[in-house]
């Protein structure tokens, strides 16, 4: 880690500055929604623009009180007042210069950031766009107060620099550790120290020095690469575009000429290649191509590639884009491959480079910064978003918390809020990765809640979990198809899901005597009973129903392994565990069957008088009542008993497995 202090500049340069930095042409706010997920952005590349010159991405952290706002305001708008001023010459100059015979020449001034607007991606984050005559800038202002991190998060794996803001009169606060804690994580190697309102320290130079000091003691301990201090005035500018005339003792350069001068390798294209399948593009018979984003290396025409997890390969065809064919694509492109052989890609997929693959696994160990309001509650399932893939995901264990402020590391069970920390995570199904140390791109995820949608947490992926690796699945000489022939069937899993009393068990009751009658061989899993045993511990909380659920899965994925047709009956009230469940199962082994029966009757009949306590109060969280069932969107089969018998109900998945050829 090195801290630069720079040279005073003379008068001379700093007139010159006042000339470099002569125009902000925008300042779009943006902040669209124009989402695809709500975790980690990727913002474009400056490859992608028309303007030779170089975009710097950066982040700002620090709340409205320590002066953020000011401070981005100050940026935009003092280079504005700079525009305005130079606005006289650049009209000469555009009669001298110029291409547009005398006219001002708006060339010089457009420079494609329209583009950028479009794809600026966002949630939370404002990213503004301006730009002087040396550089652009993209500054992803992360607003908020208290739940800055999760905004914080959001912008700044895409950034290069993060300028981190502290009010001279505080000092270095717990929330000066935490940003730079997060900044460090998600791999911004390089802060800017921003001392703010030293117009309300007198301009002191021992107060500015010890803060700076306070600072860099606490950062040893992280992975930056340089710490730039620079005392500024956002309310008055000084320092932030033009030097102080305050702070006689700084040496070094104004904020904005520090960013315009800073200089990065990037290095994406470099490494290995990564194209994550956004989604198959079939227009028509004769063209299938997958559409995405190139994230990182390149991806030339006649190209070798591997599809991940799959593993099957082939070559590059064709590059297309909307204005025609490419014969390379570089990283930030958006575009459509077209491949020699007919394989089968999803969305999700990566496709790579089979030199240099992705990892791809079902355990993985990675830090966590907790965004949610809510604590993570022990076995409760999330829906985790990596790039364009999505399982379900458990965090299995917590290897440790991180104490923001001493950067000690603390063992504890619990997560809330704002905490960051290593975590072990169990998935539904494997995920193809790089560790973010490699690739922030495909190294992260987001934890989404199934329930009210919101993102809780971010993921940076350390690496597989090898030590969950080392227990290997144990094949076995005979499978589930040679057990399902040996009794005349194809192994199945009917679930089915809907409210209590809605006539689940008593269909599936039904079903099984049909089934045997017929010679098949079948289990079945009742709600009731397995809560009366293997699942005795768990009781109705939105996380014991989820390892409900899970247990039972495994336990109907078992009985599937053993030839069964097996039948689940569940309410299974929530869609991503009944996803879980599925996410088990091959396509053509998993049956959902809805057995919708409306609310109303199922409490008319009220079987076991559980509705009327549950509406006196004395059962919580009962499904229906206080507790929701979330409808099954893309059940195989909707049963509705309130107007069917049991017997014909039962014959209609007679007939659907009859179709399937599982009987
Ligand atoms: S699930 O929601 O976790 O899938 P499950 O099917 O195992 O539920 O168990 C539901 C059965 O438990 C119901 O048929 C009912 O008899 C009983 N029960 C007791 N308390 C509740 C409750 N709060 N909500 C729903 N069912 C309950």
């Amino acid at each position: 880690m090195t801290i630069l202090k720079d040279k005073k500049p003379t008068a001379k340069s700093t007139n010159t500055k006042m000339e470099e930095q002569a125009f902000v042409i925008s300042d779009l706010n943006g902040s669209e929604k124009l989402t695809q997920q709500p975790g980690v952005q990727t913002i474009p590349e400056s490859s992608e623009m028309p303007s030779q010159k170089s975009l710097l991405r950066f982040l700002t952290c620090g709340s409205v009180d320590d002066g953020k706002s000011t401070l981005i305001g100050r940026l935009l708008y003092d280079s504005q007042l700079v525009a305005e001023d130079q606005l006289a010459k650049l009209q000469s100059d555009s009669k001298t210069y110029g291409t547009q015979r005398g006219e001002l020449d708006l060339a010089l001034l457009v420079d494609g950031l329209q583009a950028e607007r479009e794809q600026g991606i966002t949630i939370d984050v404002a990213y503004r766009y301006f730009s002087t005559l040396k550089r652009k800038f993209i500054v992803a202002d992360t607003p908020g107060h208290e739940q800055y991190t999760r905004n914080m998060a959001t912008g700044a794996s895409t950034c290069d620099v993060a300028v981190i803001l502290i009010d001279a009169r505080k000092g270095v606060i717990t929330q000066t550790k935490r940003h730079s804690c997060i900044v460090s994580m998600l791999g911004i190697k390089n802060v800017v120290l921003a001392v703010n309102k030293m117009d309300l320290i007198d301009y002191s130079e021992e107060k500015y020095n010890k803060i700076v000091a306070d600072y860099i003691e606490f950062a040893e301990k992280l992975e930056l690469d340089e710490i730039h201090p620079i005392p500024v005035s956002a309310l008055t500018g000084e320092n932030v575009t033009i030097n102080s005339e305050n702070i006689e003792w700084y040496e070094g350069k104004t904020l904005l000429g520090f960013l315009e001068e800073f200089e990065l390798p990037d290095n994406r294209q470099a490494k290995p290649l990564r194209f994550p399948v956004q989604w198959v593009n079939r227009p028509d018979l004769n063209f299938r191509g997958f559409s995405g984003t190139l994230t990182s290396g390149e991806i030339n025409v006649g190209d070798e590639i591997i599809v991940l997890p799959s593993g099957k390969q082939s070559k590059v065809n064709r590059i297309v884009t909307f204005d025609g064919d490419l014969e390379q694509a570089k990283p930030g492109q958006s575009v459509t491959l077209t491949l020699a052989d007919e394989i089968d890609i999803s969305r999700g997929d990566v496709i790579s480079e089979p030199a240099r693959r992705p990892e791809i696994s079902q355990q993985i160990v990675a830090s966590l910064i907790w965004l949610g309001e809510e604590s993570r509650k022990q076995g409760q399932a999330y829906q985790l978003k990596a790039g364009h893939q999505t399982v379900t995901a458990t965090v299995s264990r917590i290897v440790h918390k991180i104490d923001v402020n001493s950067l000690e590391q603390l063992e504890d069970k619990n997560f809330s809020t704002n905490d960051v920390g290593l975590c072990e995570l169990q998935l539904s199904r494997p995920i193809t990765f790089d560790p973010y140390s490699e690739n922030s791109e495909t190294g992260n995820f987001i934890l989404i809640d199934r329930l009210t949608n919101a993102t809780i947490a971010a993921g940076l992926i350390k690496s597989a979990n090898r030590e969950a690796g080392n227990i290997h699945w144990q094949q076995s000489a005979i499978d589930k198809t040679s057990r399902g022939l040996q009794k005349g069937q194809k192994p199945a899993c009917l679930w089915f899901t809907g409210l209590s009393g809605s006539g689940k068990s008593t269909i599936a009751n039904v079903l099984e005597q049909k089934l045997n009658q017929n010679g098949n061989h079948t289990y079945l899993l009742d709600g009731d009973n397995i809560r009366h045993g293997l699942n005795r511990d768990l009781g109705f909380s939105d996380a014991d129903r989820s390892e409900n659920i899970r247990r039972v899965a495994e336990a109907a994925r078992l009985m599937l392994d053993a030839g069964l047709v097996v039948m689940v009956s569940f309410i299974s009230p929530f869609k991503t565990d009944r996803q879980l469940a599925r996410s088990l199962f091959e396509d053509d082994e998993f049956y959902e069957i809805h057995v919708d029966t409306p609310l109303e009757i199922c409490e008319e009949r009220d079987v076991k008088g559980l509705y009327a306590k549950a509406r006196a109060g004395e059962i919580k969280q009962f499904t229906g009542i206080d507790s929701a069932y979330e409808t099954p969107e893309n059940a195989e089969l909707t049963l509705e008993a309130s107007t069917n018998s049991a017997e014909s109900l039962a014959d209609d998945v007679i007939k659907m497995l009859k179709d399937k050829n599982i009987i």
